[in-house]
């Protein structure tokens, strides 16, 4: 894989750049999910990739390190607090691992810098939204992923264990061109049934809808699966969610 990846694993630290030790997790994405995106990221050849949020660079750093062994590829990071709050272990982090040449990085809210991708005309295969989890931020995140987003391509939401970001699936999964997309798991059963029983006695009477409440993991992908050409919705269309 990738020897700063493989280390920051083994020892469950990071370190900043005066050589202070700090625990990533569980803010960072846990190993068995960064390997799947890596292997979403291969087999369909997403080579254009974005993520909201990359505190301690570990989602990062799977993402390009995807890119280095495809020979091809360019990520997006955004992440507003990087040095303030993060200490820049990110950036750090990134440049150890020898992946800056894949690596773009937005030190601003993704609210600022999402809209100007998308005037500058740039389209992506993959998102990941990982930054504010409140429902109006993920669903702001999300409109413009979507303007990005090439039909076919996946957009990743994590911490679905949070009531707020089931809501903003809900609405798309009724609302817009939009499938879930299961993906093999290794998740154990009891801790599969744990994070269903969490998920389930946050708001007993919380439809399930299109399973999202059972997913194995704590992400859920989505594939896009029209254009926004064929977004004939009309003028007044709204499903309940
Ligand atoms: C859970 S952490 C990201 C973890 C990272 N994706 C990983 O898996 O290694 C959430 C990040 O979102 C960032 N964030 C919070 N609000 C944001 C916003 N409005 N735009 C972009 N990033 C934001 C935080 O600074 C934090 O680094």
């Amino acid at each position: 894989m990738n020897q700063v990846l493989d280390k920051i694993y083994e020892t469950q630290l990071v370190e900043d750049i005066e050589g202070n030790l700090i625990n990533p997790f569980p803010t960072s994405t846990p190993y068995d999910i960064g390997t799947l995106f890596q292997q979403l990221i291969k087999q369909h050849n997403f080579n254009r990739t974005l993520e909201v949020g990359m505190a301690y660079g570990l989602s990062s750093m799977f993402i390009c390190q995807a890119h280095q062994d495809k020979g091809l590829g360019s990520h997006i990071a955004i992440d507003p607090f990087q040095s303030s709050e993060w200490k820049s272990v990110g950036l750090l982090n990134v440049n150890k691992a020898g992946l800056s040449e894949y690596f773009h990085f937005y030190e601003e809210f993704s609210y600022q810098v999402l809209p100007r991708l998308l005037n500058q005309g740039n389209k992506i295969d993959f998102a990941f939204i990982d930054g504010s989890h409140h429902f109006d931020y993920t669903l702001v995140d999300f409109f413009y992923v979507d303007k990005l987003l090439e039909v076919g391509g996946y957009v990743v939401f994590d911490d679905i264990w949070m009531p707020g970001i089931r809501k903003a699936l809900y609405y798309i999964l009724k609302n817009r061109m939009y499938e879930l997309v299961k993906n093999p798991t290794s998740s154990s059963i009891p801790k599969r049934i744990g994070r269903f029983m969490k998920r389930f006695l946050q708001n007993p009477l919380e439809t399930n809808y299109s399973g999202i409440k059972s997913l194995p993991d704590n992400i859920c992908v989505l594939k896009k699966i029209a254009d926004e050409s064929e977004d004939n919705r009309p003028w007044d269309f709204y499903r309940s969610f």
